[in-house]
């Protein structure tokens, strides 16, 4: 297919596309040829975008229906051009071609939802005369927009966890600095680029690339800003949070997600079916991947044989094929990091039931077992298709064995005890547990986000809403 999109993608500052001479290059993740040279932001270009935003901030004020009608119009735009779309996926992300176009769907349904949020945001009546004293008073609330948000994207998923950023800000009123990961901006570029196409003013989004290192720090300094919404790993989520200040910030980080399968499941079949396809989609490159697979003990055999025939019948491949079940991973680099932790784990006493091998940035769907909790595989984010399926006796073990970790994003449980599975959502110390279902899950629609070092701050449109807004109360004296 012919991608629409030039090798050479510029920076946006208040409408205007600007290349600059230095660049960076994007490859294709599986064929490592040049995908797109990607203009790099400099001090001044930063300091231009964030003066952009601000002052369209200031300046050019949208009513919630217009921003209603231009996110509607963004989806009906993303629609029309879901093949070209998915294909950059594809080919920046090494994402399959299926794994691409389900996305896109992903992200319109992420804009619509945003949109019908902006017609919603609202304060609430507040109950002053419960304080004595305040019967000739009374108060509520309304909630506005914060301003600037600084928005930082993560590459696994660049067309909808973009979208879980910017559509909410828009929707509450915000204006965008959006700097995307610089392994796969153009999809970010193709989002912002539309968003205009659909009717958002200049200045309401703004593009910066480069390297986080690089743009983060001068980033961070500008006071203008006045929330970074981040997506990525531990270690750059606490680099924001130390340097924010009193700003808001809301991160989304990583997880060494946890499924169990208890012996009472209805559908056993099913269960592995999940786990074993949802811990290798996308290359195992989302927090909410299924890692540690804790399965009661009467049952643990029959569960990896089955899941070792599954994962030998994954084709692993060019992600441009409909046939190919798992394309590369975002690196060699990334693949060599999984290989070691997977030799290091096989050191100190794992078994491998099938996988390991890795060519080039392809990693070849993995199960471990014989994993103790304290061999990275299992107690660091593996973001690898690397699981590992361990045995328990007792439902109570198995819970503290879950939550001893220092991530907390989702769980997911098989039982078709009532009882486990409301233990479960009480017990389980974690932003989401998914009950007969596994912790890939989500629907884009609900709150998401974690506990622990998996983040603070919920995602969802309507809980980013609550997050991109203040509320302000107002008290009057009658
Ligand atoms: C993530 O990696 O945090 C997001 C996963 C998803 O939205 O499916």
């Amino acid at each position: 297919m012919t991608i629409q999109t030039s090798n050479k993608q510029g920076n946006l500052v208040n409408g205007e596309w600007i290349k600059s001479e230095e660049t960076f290059l994007v490859e294709n993740k599986y064929t490592h040829e040049p995908f797109a040279h990607v203009a790099k932001a400099n001090k001044q270009l930063i300091d231009k975008a964030v003066t952009s935003a601000y002052d369209t901030f200031q300046n050019v004020k949208l009513t919630a229906t217009d921003r209603h009608h231009i996110l509607i119009r963004s989806a009906e735009l993303f629609k029309e051009r879901k093949d070209e779309i998915a294909m950059i996926i594809c080919r920046e992300a090494g994402k399959t071609i299926n794994d691409a176009k389900a996305e896109v769907d992903r992200g319109i349904q992420t804009f619509i939802a945003s949109a019908e949020e902006a017609k919603q945001i609202s304060g609430q009546g507040l109950p002053i005369h419960g304080q004595p004293g305040n019967d000739e008073k009374m108060a509520f609330s309304i909630r506005v927009p914060v301003g600037v948000i600084c928005a930082i994207t993560p590459f696994n998923f660049p067309f909808n966890l973009t979208a879980h950023k910017v559509a909410p800000a828009i929707a509450a009123g915000n204006t965008i600095v959006l700097k995307p990961a610089e392994r796969t901006p153009v999809t970010a570029i193709k989002i912002a680029e539309i968003m205009l196409k659909a009717g958002l003013p200049s200045g309401y989004i703004n593009v910066v690339n480069g390297f986080g290192k690089e743009t983060g720090p001068m980033l961070l300094k500008d006071k203008r800003i006045a929330m970074f919404t981040f997506t990525g790993s531990p270690n750059v989520g606490r680099e924001i949070k130390n340097n924010s200040g009193i700003r808001k910030v809301t991160l989304e980080l990583g997880s060494n997600s946890p499924n169990i399968i208890h012996h009472d499941t209805l559908d056993l079949k099913r269960a592995v079916q999940l786990v074993i396809s949802r811990g290798y989609s996308n290359s195992g490159q989302a927090c909410i991947s299924v890692q540690r697979i804790y399965v009661h003990r009467s049952i643990y055999h029959e569960v990896i044989e089955e899941a070792t025939k599954l994962a030998e019948s994954f084709t692993v491949g060019n992600p441009e094929l409909e046939t190919t079940n798992i394309g590369p991973m975002i690196s060699i680099d990334e693949a060599e990091r999984a290989e070691n932790w997977v030799k290091e784990a096989l050191e100190e006493g794992a078994h491998i039931a099938t996988g390991g091998q890795r060519e080039g940035a392809l990693f070849y769907p993995t199960i471990l077992t014989n994993v103790t909790e304290n061999m990275k595989v299992m107690c660091e984010e593996v973001f690898a298709p690397v699981i590992s399926i361990v045995p328990y006796d007792e439902i109570d073990e198995v819970f503290k064995r879950v939550n001893d970790s220092r991530f907390g994003l989702q769980a997911g449980l098989f039982t078709s005890n009532f009882h486990i599975a409301m233990k479960a959502a009480q017990k389980l110390e974690f932003g989401g547990v998914n009950i007969n279902d596994v912790s890939t899950f989500r629907a884009d629609i609900l709150p998401y986000g974690g506990i622990k070092d998996s983040g603070i701050g919920k995602e969802g449109p309507r809980s980013a809403i609550e997050e991109m807004t203040n509320e302000k109360v107002i008290t009057m004296h009658l």
